[in-house]
């Protein structure tokens, strides 16, 4: 009965319950070694055990009960690490003149864990930007919402949106887009046909299609690596 109950809500909400636990720090090190279920606890789980939040659990494919348009170019939902989007912050700021001009919005946002640290970072410095989540899942805008309101107070700026149908002017007219390797480069080709302002910086987080970008007119002006793909970063900014 209780099985049954939860299957129908499964099914209502468009995406199953994944199981997490122990065994999967076990994977993580039978995979990598110490460093990863190390790491991973640090920079994602405890996250969610400090603000009771919902982020680090990730949501592989075959989960989806609803397949979307250009659902074969898209990756899984899993959460950046904090040290990266901290490092990232950082580094965005120094190098783009006029930062709180910029709207910063992180393509394919999942459970919004992004926004939430780039809008605990920008308070700390007293700095205002517009920051924005996109996702193309109705259930992770939900609970990217959720998990705003837990630890910001309010709902966010989440949107349930396709990245290859955005209107930039929508959201603003300079840009910080961040990626942590959300689709392949069918879908960058299209998202990024619409971003045609030279006032647009890319952050690309476990940087898998680089190389298109690079191919598409942008230029890396900062990298970054480490032991992990997750700490692997490249920002980008369009050839003039
Ligand atoms: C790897 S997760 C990244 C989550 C978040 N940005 C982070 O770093 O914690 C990639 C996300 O991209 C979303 N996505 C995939 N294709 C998309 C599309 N065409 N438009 C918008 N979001 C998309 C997925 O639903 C997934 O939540």
């Amino acid at each position: 009965m209780a099985n049954d109950l939860k299957m129908e809500n499964e099914q209502r909400s468009g995406i199953k319950r994944v199981p997490f636990s122990i065994l999967n720090y076990w994977r993580m090190y039978k995979a990598r070694g110490a460093r990863l279920p190390f790491y991973y606890f640090f920079q994602a789980h405890a996250f969610d055990l400090i603000h009771k939040t919902d982020t680090h659990k990730w949501l592989p494919k075959e989960y989806i009960a609803h397949p979307f348009e250009n659902f074969d170019n898209c990756g899984m939902y899993m959460a950046s690490w904090d040290c990266e989007i901290k490092t990232i912050f950082h580094r965005t700021k120094d190098l783009v003149k006029n930062f709180s001009e910029y709207t910063f919005i992180d393509m394919g946002c999942g459970k919004g864990k992004v926004t939430i640290l780039w809008a605990l970072e920008c308070l700390k410095i007293g700095l205002k930007q517009k920051i924005y989540g996109i996702d193309i899942l109705p259930e992770l805008i939900e609970i990217a919402k959720a998990n705003h309101a837990k630890v910001l107070g309010n709902d966010g700026n989440f949107f349930c949106e396709d990245a290859t149908k955005i209107v930039p002017h929508d959201y603003g007219d300079k840009f910080i887009l961040y990626l942590y390797n959300p689709f392949d480069d069918f879908v960058i080709d299209k998202m990024l046909d619409r971003f045609s302002s030279d006032d647009t910086l890319i952050i690309y987080n476990n940087p898998v299609h680089a190389s298109f970008i690079i191919k598409k007119g942008w230029t890396p002006i900062f990298e970054k690596n480490g032991f992990h793909p997750n700490l692997h970063t490249i920002i980008f900014a369009r050839k003039s």
